[in-house]
Order: structure tokens, then sequence, then C-alpha cells
């Protein structure tokens, strides 16, 4: 499905991202852990075009990504959606006109100098709204919304695309741990239900574990680690943080707890009124 092979990116004399390889064969979750400068955010801006390679291949499907140019990108960057971790809202405009944005990569600029939404776009981007669970914040500033609801905003804009992947650079790092797990809940339900791969950079090793199915490394710009949370030890996951001060925040920051069941249950009858007005 995804592969991809010797991929470097140097920026002057400084070498981001060092000659990787991964094969992803089939949708699944995988999550990127490494210290800040790893070369995480880099990786994933090359699978997005947002950063061209130095050197080496990225392939999805068999078609090689990495020459593609005008619409050809566009239209891979449809395929492969991004969420960031501030969001990258229009802060005044409505959220439903925010999520509507993502028609944008396959419908080309026009439709936002008209603003002129199809009636079928806007169901569905209700709809994809009220499958996270803010539909009722449709017609609300996004700048109104928390950072947990301006972050599924944003996972609705991404889903407007009918992307073939998710890639998620440090989604929960702004927000609180209450936020954080319903976002990483939101992004696991995609990959469960949908079927997409989601490839999320995680600068913590609980979030990572807790969510996905597989896990790589890296360090200094390499992949030192790529398996299955199980495999991920202690000594290893000290390896690919460096057995310093950062190793011991990796481990304990942003640890999510467990749901309290009320606020789940205040979170489904939010969704389910939110239906009955549509
Ligand atoms: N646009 C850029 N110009 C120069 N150096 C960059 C640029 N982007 C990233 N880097 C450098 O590449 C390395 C990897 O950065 P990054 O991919 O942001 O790591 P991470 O996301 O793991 O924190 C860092 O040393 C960073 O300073
Ligand atoms: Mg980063």
């Amino acid at each position: 499905m995804l592969r991809i092979e010797k991929l470097t990116k140097t920026f002057g004399a400084a070498t981001a991202v060092n000659s990787v390889n991964i094969e992803v064969s089939e949708p699944m979750m995988v999550g990127v852990i490494g210290a800040s400068g790893a070369g995480k955010s880099t990786l994933l801006r090359m699978l997005n075009l947002l950063e061209r390679p130095t050197s080496g291949a990225i392939t999805f499907e068999g078609r090689e990504i990495t020459g593609l140019g005008g619409r050809d990108a566009r239209g891979w960057q449809a395929d492969c959606a991004m969420i960031f971790q501030q969001f990258n809202l229009v802060p005044r405009m409505d959220v439903v006109s925010n999520v509507l944005h993502g028609t944008l990569f396959r419908t080309g600029t026009l439709r936002a100098l008209t603003a002129l939404w199809s009636e079928a776009d806007i169901r569905r981007a209700i709809a994809i709204l009220d499958r996270l669970g803010i539909a009722d914040h449709a017609g609300k500033r996004a700048e109104a919304l928390s950072g947990g609801q301006q972050q599924r905003v944003a996972i609705a804009r991404a889903l407007m695309q009918d992307p073939k992947m998710i890639l998620a650079d440090e989604p929960i790092a702004s927000l609180d741990p209450m936020n954080a797990q319903i976002v990483m809940d939101a992004l696991r339900r995609i990959h469960d239900e949908d079927g997409r791969t989601v490839i999320c950079n995680l600068h913590t090793l609980d979030t990572a574990r807790r969510y996905c199915d597989r896990i790589i490394g890296m360090r200094l710009g390499r992949v030192v680690f790529d398996g299955t949370p199980e495999q991920l030890t202690t000594d290893m996951a000290r390896e690919i943080y460096g057995a310093d001060e950062s190793f011991s925040e990796a481990a304990t920051s942003t640890e999510i707890r467990e749901t309290e069941g009320p606020r789940h249950a205040a979170m489904a009858a939010l969704a389910r009124e939110a239906e009955a007005r549509i």
C-alpha cells in the first residue's frame, strides 16, 4: 500500500530525515514517536508533499508520489489529509465552512472565492460533524470552540476530503488530557470503522502504546524501532528518546486517564440531540 524507501531530507548541513524505510501493507494505525527534533514532522510533511524529499521515494498503491506536481500533487494531498497540532482552522469562519474547505483539494479554489457549496456537500459536512459529536456547533465561529472541539473540526475537514490516509502531526499536544482522549478516540474510530490508515506523530509513549497497532521510533532522523507496542520495551524506549530528561518526560506526560462513565453518557446525549435537530 504505502512504501517509503531511503527517504532523506536535508536542510543545509542538517539531516532531518535520514534514509528512512517504512512499509505499510494494510490499513493500520501507526504512531511515530521520538524526541523533539527527531524528524517526525518532516517525515509526515514529505508524505503529504508539503516538503519535497532530498532523495528517496514514496509510493502509494504502486504509484510514485514524490515526483507529482500541480493537479496530481493536489489530488494526492486530498488522499492523505493532514491534521496539525494547532488545528489550522480559519478562526473567524463558521465551523461548517471550515469543514467544507476540505472539498477544495478536489474541486479547486473557485468555490472558495464564491463560497458556493452544494447542498449535498453541506449535508455531508454536517453528517461528519455529527459523527464527531459536534454538529450542534456547526454554525458557530471556529474560534468560539474549545481546543478539543476545534481539533475535531479539523478531523471533520480531513474526512470531508474522503482521504485514504490521515496524517496527524502531534494532534493532541495542545490539549488537556480529557480532550486528548476524545481526539485520539475519534482517530482510532475512523481507522476501525472506515479502514483508513492513520499515521500519527506523538510526543508521548503512553498514547502511542494505547492507541496504535504499530509504533515507529525515530531518533536523529533515523528509524530506530519499528514494531508492536508489546515489542517496545522500556530499554528500547530509552534508546529512542535518549536516556536523559526527555525519556521520563515522554513516558509520563500527556497522561490519558480512563473515561468516566457520566462524561461518556453526556457526550452521547449531545450527539443524539444534534441528530434530532438535523
Ligand atoms: N524548514 C526547516 N529548516 C531547517 N531545519 C529544519 C526545518 N524543518 C525541520 N528542521 C530541522 O530538522 C530536524 C527535524 O525536525 P522535525 O521534523 O520538526 O522534528 P520533530 O517533528 O520530530 O520534532 C530538526 O533538527 C529541525 O530543526
Ligand atoms: Mg514535530
